[in-house]
């Protein structure tokens, strides 16, 4: 595969370490045999350094704010494409022909149902609960309700299992939405498409008809399409870490948006939209940017940063676009909380604390903006990220699957504990 080496010596060992040049990206060492051979570990905390599986899914180029799915950049699918199309280019790994894109969309909107027990499931949670609590629980319970499809060896069952996945999700966060404020469950309808048929779902009442405006159909599904894969993250990498002890797939799927539900991660665009709100005016900007710079201080700017992007977020820059479409449609230009993140991002990026630790917005900048216009509460940000991430999360764990070289994920330590000593018993403690 590889014939370039790295050399790594040290005490009296010398290691020769393969290096393999990806398609993009920088080079890897493939330290795999570092312990075998030279009875030492890596310490990477945060795995800023270290790769953890081969992928052909997505590629990000942080420096360049470059972002490929399968290797067409984000701008040109949310331009051109449409998020039901981004998900087969994700699972399969080419765009579909118009007969493979109808079967794939037809297989997705006839499987939008949950089982009708799930209702009862549903009614356990109180009704104040964050509808987060609710995805995470009720993902997880899918296992106990679709057992025909849980077996991780058997490729048909893996197949049905993701398709099921990806069309109920938008039940499933709609339905928690519904519970949380008191309506009755909207079932799905299956000649909308599948940004329409949510948009229904969260906001349609029995008592009268609702009409979707395909602005805000569009937006919707640019929202889906823009946070549909992102790499090796951390609720990704929670979904592979499950998967490689054999967990079924509607665990390991829950294992990843419970981690997605962090402020860090998915909660990111909740924390964001209420700071914003906190700030209220222009005119208090200047003391949340001190409060961001100052060191003994834990707030940071929401929003703003990225593990990976070192240059503006491609994905924000799409939003940024949105947002004035979705406010222009709805006419609420003079929205004070648009008003306050336009200011904020303007001061923040002519800041010199900004610029020299590279800290730019990234998606969860201008999402929740345009979710609050369109009348979702802070509570539903993340839930509609997770909602769009569940096919990113499920490529991935396919792809683990199929992968020869995959094994149990098992990171070692750095042990600064106590060193062995023997047990005290309780009466001869001082
Ligand atoms: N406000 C103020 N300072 C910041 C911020 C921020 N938002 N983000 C990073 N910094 C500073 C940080 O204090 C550190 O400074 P120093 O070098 O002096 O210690 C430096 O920048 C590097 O930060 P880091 O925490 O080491 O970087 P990281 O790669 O571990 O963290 C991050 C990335 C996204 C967790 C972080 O930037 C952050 O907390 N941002 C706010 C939360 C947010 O918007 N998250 C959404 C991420 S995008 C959507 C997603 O992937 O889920």
């Amino acid at each position: 595969m590889t014939d370039r080496k790295a050399t790594l010596t040290f005490d009296d060992k010398t290691l020769e370490l393969p290096i393999y040049s990806p398609t993009a990206g920088p080079d890897v060492i493939d330290i795999r045999k570092l312990y075998a051979q030279g009875n030492v570990f890596t310490h990477d905390p945060g795995f800023t350094s270290t790769s953890s599986c081969e992928s052909t899914i997505t590629f990000i180029d942080g420096d360049e704010g470059v972002l490929l799915h399968r290797g067409y950049p984000i701008d040109q699918l949310a331009a051109q494409s449409h998020y039901l199309e981004v998900c087969y280019l994700l699972l399969y790994g080419e765009l579909p022909t118009k007969a493979q894109m109808d079967d794939f969309e037809s297989r997705v909107t006839h499987h939008t149902m949950l089982h009708d027990q799930m209702t009862y499931f549903y009614r356990g949670f109180r009704r104040d609960a964050h509808p987060m609590a609710i995805i995470v629980g009720v993902m997880g319970a899918m296992s106990a309700f679709y057992h025909d499809s849980t077996d991780i060896n058997d490729p048909w069952q893996r197949e049905v299992a993701s398709i099921r996945m990806i069309a109920k999700m938008p039940t499933i966060c709609a339905w928690a939405f519904n519970y949380s404020s008191g309506k009755p469950f909207v079932y799905p309808k299956n000649d909308l498409d599948y940004a329409s048929n949510f948009l229904r779902m969260c906001f349609a009442v029995p008592a009268e008809e609702y009409q979707v405006d395909p602005v805000l159909a569009k937006a919707m599904d640019r929202i889906f399409t823009l946070h549909a894969d992102h790499e090796q993250n951390a609720s990704t990498s929670t979904v592979r870490l499950a998967s490689s002890s054999g967990a079924n797939p509607f665990a390991c799927i829950a294992a990843g948006a419970a981690c997605l539900w962090g402020p860090a991660h998915g909660g990111a665009n909740q924390a964001c939209l209420e700071m914003l709100r906190e700030i209220g005016t222009v005119d208090r900007i200047p003391e949340f940017i001190a409060r961001a710079k100052d060191k003994d201080d834990p707030f940071r700017l929401m929003g703003f940063g990225h593990r990976v992007y070192k240059n503006i977020d491609p994905r924000a820059k799409v939003l940024k676009e949105s947002a004035d479409e979705v406010l222009d449609l709805l006419g609420v230009h003079d929205n004070p909380t648009l008003q306050v993140a336009k200011e904020l991002e303007k001061q923040a990026l002519n800041d010199p604390y900004f610029a020299e630790k590279k800290l730019f917005p990234n998606v969860d900048f201008y999402s929740g903006i345009i979710l609050e216009a369109m009348g979702f509460p802070t509570s539903m940000f993340t839930p509609i990220f997770a909602l769009s991430r569940t096919v990113g999360w499920i490529s991935q764990w396919g792809e683990q699957l199929s992968d020869p070289a995959h094994k149990i994920g098992r990171p070692r330590q750095l042990y600064t504990g106590a060193a062995y000593r023997d047990y005290v018993p309780l009466s001869e403690r001082g």
